[in-house]
């Protein structure tokens, strides 16, 4: 059943710790290296399997995503566009999304989280159609994330958001899949002392009723963190090292839709010749040789 779930990216928020780098554009379509950050998080639901897509931003930033990513097309995609008004929350993008959802399960992602390495967790989780499951990984700074705090069993015990005093290390990174009943939690929900809708609470209405599931992420995925100029160019530092090293590209979204198969090598080559970047576009073309057996 995992191909009823359907993605939303919500890339929110105000960016302030960024500023003035999101004066030009929203903290999302800053660069990591060499693509806009909001790549990342929507080839980790493409590698994932999904095809279904929603992005929601600010009023402001909408229109510059959707002038970068249209309707998703041309990647063997949908993708479409809704407006978080005021910031009330990351959950707010179930109701943004009910329509959208048309009552399938979820998977969310926020735009600035950035996962790399084997996505099997990912997939695995996908495939899960009773209530949720959220990650674990194990970070220096709990207190500024979700954090999940289990037994010896892996019985999840408690989930904080940005507690002072953390009961264990292992934060809740912006990635999460929900049954159908995603939209009608969200609903009953009430909003936060700061007047938001919570991730965390409506992680905690699934676990409540023990249908919270959480896998700790190992040491073979880096999850990077981009809220700050020093951890962005960090993020950015490392995936070019990455790719620099090993020659492959990290979130190249055109390289994703022809290996998933969205695209077949037509439509991949048309792609190829709209690429304007010379480098990019080389490197386009050796993965098509490499899938023809070159
Ligand atoms: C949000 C969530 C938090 C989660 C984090 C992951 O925090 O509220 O639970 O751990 O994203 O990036 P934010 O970064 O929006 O403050």
């Amino acid at each position: 059943m995992s191909a009823t779930k359907k993605g939303i990216i919500l890339a929110g928020g105000a960016g302030t710790r960024l500023d003035p780098l999101t004066r030009i554009a929203c903290k999302q379509l800053l660069p990591i290296y060499d693509k806009p950050m909001i790549y990342y998080p929507l080839a980790t639901l493409m590698l994932g399997g999904l095809r279904d897509i929603l992005i929601i931003s600010t009023p402001k930033d909408t229109p510059a995503i959707e002038n970068l990513l249209s309707d998703g097309a041309s990647l063997g995609i949908s993708i479409r566009y809704a407006v978080q008004p005021e910031p009330k929350g990351i959950a707010q993008a179930f109701l943004i999304g009910e329509s959208f959802l048309n009552g399938s399960g979820a998977s969310l992602i926020l735009g600035d989280n950035i996962f790399y390495g084997k996505l099997d967790f990912y997939r695995e989780a996908l495939q899960q159609t009773d209530g949720a499951t959220v990650f674990g990984y194990h970070v220096r700074d709990p207190e500024r994330f979700g954090v999940v705090e289990f037994d010896k069993s892996g019985k999840v015990l408690s989930l904080e958001e940005k507690p002072k005093h953390p009961k264990s290390g292992y934060a809740v990174p912006g990635l999460y899949c929900y049954d159908h009943t995603v939209v009608e939690r969200t609903k009953a929900q009430a909003p936060s002392a700061r007047g938001e809708l919570e991730i965390t609470d409506l992680n905690i209405s699934y676990l409540r009723e023990q249908a919270l599931h959480v896998k700790l992420l190992g040491r073979g995925i880096a999850w990077l963190d981009t809220g700050t100029p020093a951890s962005l160019l960090e993020a950015g530092n490392y995936i070019a090292t990455v790719e620099r090293q090993q020659n492959y590209k990290i979130a190249c979204l055109e390289e994703v839709a022809f290996n998933r198969g969205f695209i077949n090598a037509t439509q991949f080559e048309n792609l190829i010749g709209t690429t304007r970047n010379p480098d990019y576009r080389h490197y386009l073309e050796s993965v098509l040789a490499e899938s023809n057996g070159g």
